[in-house]
């Protein structure tokens, strides 16, 4: 049986190979990327799917960001993805379960909502993230804004306008 554990159990390369092999190894200029530069992901919000033999076959990394206002002000988000499962394993449920269990432990922690760069046909259908309240938000690369994407956590609205980067906060540390 597959099973969910937190990513921070599993050794970086074995991440990094994942995430080529679901995105190709030219992914790291894609605009995803550009938002979260320099960010550590978070490990209370990052998660890994197991096989049966031990094996890594779906990743999942959240990252602190934030809607950067012009007067510089900052409203933090949290950007979940990659999401990625290895494709031998796709569509039996493994990025459905990832998903479930970071939109669970983000509830759980009340945390920043929850933003990314998907397909709403996809993300929209499952956990209710949604494009209507980001259609102020720019990005440092290019994105079709159909699908950048949001979810509040806790109730409250999400919305503003601004461009989304890396969290100052957070780079400051
Ligand atoms: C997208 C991805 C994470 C989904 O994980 P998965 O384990 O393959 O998918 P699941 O088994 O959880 O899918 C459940 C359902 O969602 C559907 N689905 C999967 N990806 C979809 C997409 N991009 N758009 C619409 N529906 C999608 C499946 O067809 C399935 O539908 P069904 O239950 O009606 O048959 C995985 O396919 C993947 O890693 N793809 C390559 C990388 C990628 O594009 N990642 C997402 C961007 S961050």
């Amino acid at each position: 049986m597959s099973h969910i554990m937190p990513l921070d159990s599993q050794p970086d390369e074995a991440i990094e190979q994942l995430l080529d092999a679901a995105f190709g190894t030219d992914r790291h200029g894609r605009t995803a990327y550009r938002i979260r530069d320099g960010m550590p992901w978070l490990p209370a919000l990052s998660f890994a799917m197991i096989d049966a033999d031990g094996a890594l076959i779906g990743t999942l990394q959240s990252w602190p960001v934030a809607l950067t206002q012009a007067d510089g002000g900052q409203m933090p988000l949290i950007m979940v993805g990659p999401v990625a499962v290895d494709p031998a394993h796709q569509k039996g449920g493994h990025g459905r379960a990832l998903m479930d269990a970071v939109v669970a432990a983000a509830r759980a922690q009340r945390c920043e909502p929850l933003m990314m760069i998907g397909d709403p046909e996809y993300y929209g259908r499952f956990w209710g993230f949604t494009a209507q309240g980001t259609d102020g938000w720019d990005a440092p690369g290019p994105f079709e804004k159909r699908r950048l994407l949001a979810l509040s956590v806790d109730g409250t609205a999400v919305g503003g306008v601004g461009m989304l980067a890396p969290r100052i906060a957070v780079a400051a540390q």
